[in-house]
């Protein structure tokens, strides 16, 4: 069975088999969540409109995700970023910490014509809230998300996320607010902790090797391209948007290399290798 897989999944593909294409609006953050895979020691910086539809433009039937580190509502053309994002993508997702939600930004954020939200708030208490995303308030936060869902009105479709300890009892934050239509849960550090967690949405991959490098592709807000949305440190740099196409970029020789090693189980990235989604 693994052979058959292996035998599709060619280190050389389609531009078209890429479905989804993060661009970063922006890695400045007003938090530092204990769980983030951000070392915060990348240079700050914010994605220029013309960049960020030159990427767009290049993502005809894919999903585009305007974020990638950092917060994105720290960007002030935020609307403007996913409205250029809608005119080249049928499903636009945003993910925020929701800090800056006010009644403006959640009009905003409805009108802006994207498909999906997904809002982060990990912790049923004040102190585990706050314990776990440092910088943020917990009475300010929940009720900028109870206002947003309110005005949402189940207009776009919201997902609040909770992200647990492995160990935790796996239950959402429906109890706090009410609106959204999906309440998850997934395990902290989900990105470099292996094993199933009973009811939640663990990421943990059972075969060899990662489907990202075949299926995802992020942009940075300066440009560059890097090897997986797990890359919020951009260590892997696979190529600069600002001098080559997303499709020159995707099956150029690094990635390529990298795909061919994912398939054979030889050495591989770095940043692979301590990552749950991968089992050599
Ligand atoms: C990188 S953040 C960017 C958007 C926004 N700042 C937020 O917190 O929602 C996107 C999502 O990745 C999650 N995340 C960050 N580091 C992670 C890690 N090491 N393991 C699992 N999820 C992580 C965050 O909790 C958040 O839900
Ligand atoms: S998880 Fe999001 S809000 Fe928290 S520090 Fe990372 S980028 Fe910022
Ligand atoms: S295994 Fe590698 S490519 Fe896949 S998500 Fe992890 S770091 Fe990214």
């Amino acid at each position: 069975m693994f052979a058959g897989k292996v035998r599709k999944m060619k280190s050389i593909v389609r531009y078209s088999d890429a479905f989804v294409v993060n661009i970063e609006p922006t890695n400045a953050c007003n938090l530092r969540c204990v769980h983030c895979g951000d070392d915060k020691k990348r240079k700050i910086g914010f994605i220029t409109p013309e960049l960020f539809e030159k990427v767009s433009i290049q993502c005809r039937g894919k999903e585009i995700r305007p974020f990638m580190s950092g917060e994105p509502l720290m960007h002030k053309g935020i609307f403007d970023l996913i409205k250029i994002a809608t005119k080249y993508s049928s499903r636009v997702v945003l993910h925020t910490n929701a800090t800056l939600l006010d009644e403006k930004k959640a009009n905003a954020l409805v009108e802006s014509g994207i498909q999906f939200v997904s809002i982060s708030f990990d912790g049923l208490t004040k102190e585990e809230y706050e314990g776990n995303r440092k910088g943020a308030n917990f009475e300010s936060v929940s009720e900028n998300i109870s206002r947003f869902l309110k005005i949402n009105n189940k207009k776009v479709h919201v997902t609040v996320q909770r992200i647990i300890k492995k160990g935790e009892p796996a239950i959402g934050v429906e109890k706090l607010f009410d609106g959204a239509n999906v309440y998850s849960v997934i395990v902290r550090h989900s990105w470099d902790v292996r094993g199933r967690v009973e009811g939640c949405k663990s990421h943990t991959n059972y075969d060899r090797y990662c489907f990202f490098p075949w299926n995802y592709i992020p942009v940075l807000w300066n440009g560059d391209v890097c090897l997986c949305c797990a890359d919020l440190n951009g260590k892997c740099i696979i190529g600069d948007i600002n001098k080559d196409s997303l499709e020159k970029i995707w099956n150029g020789p690094q990635m390529v290399s990298i795909r061919d090693r994912m398939i054979r189980g030889i050495p591989i990235p770095e940043i692979c290798s301590g990552c749950e989604r991968y089992n050599p």
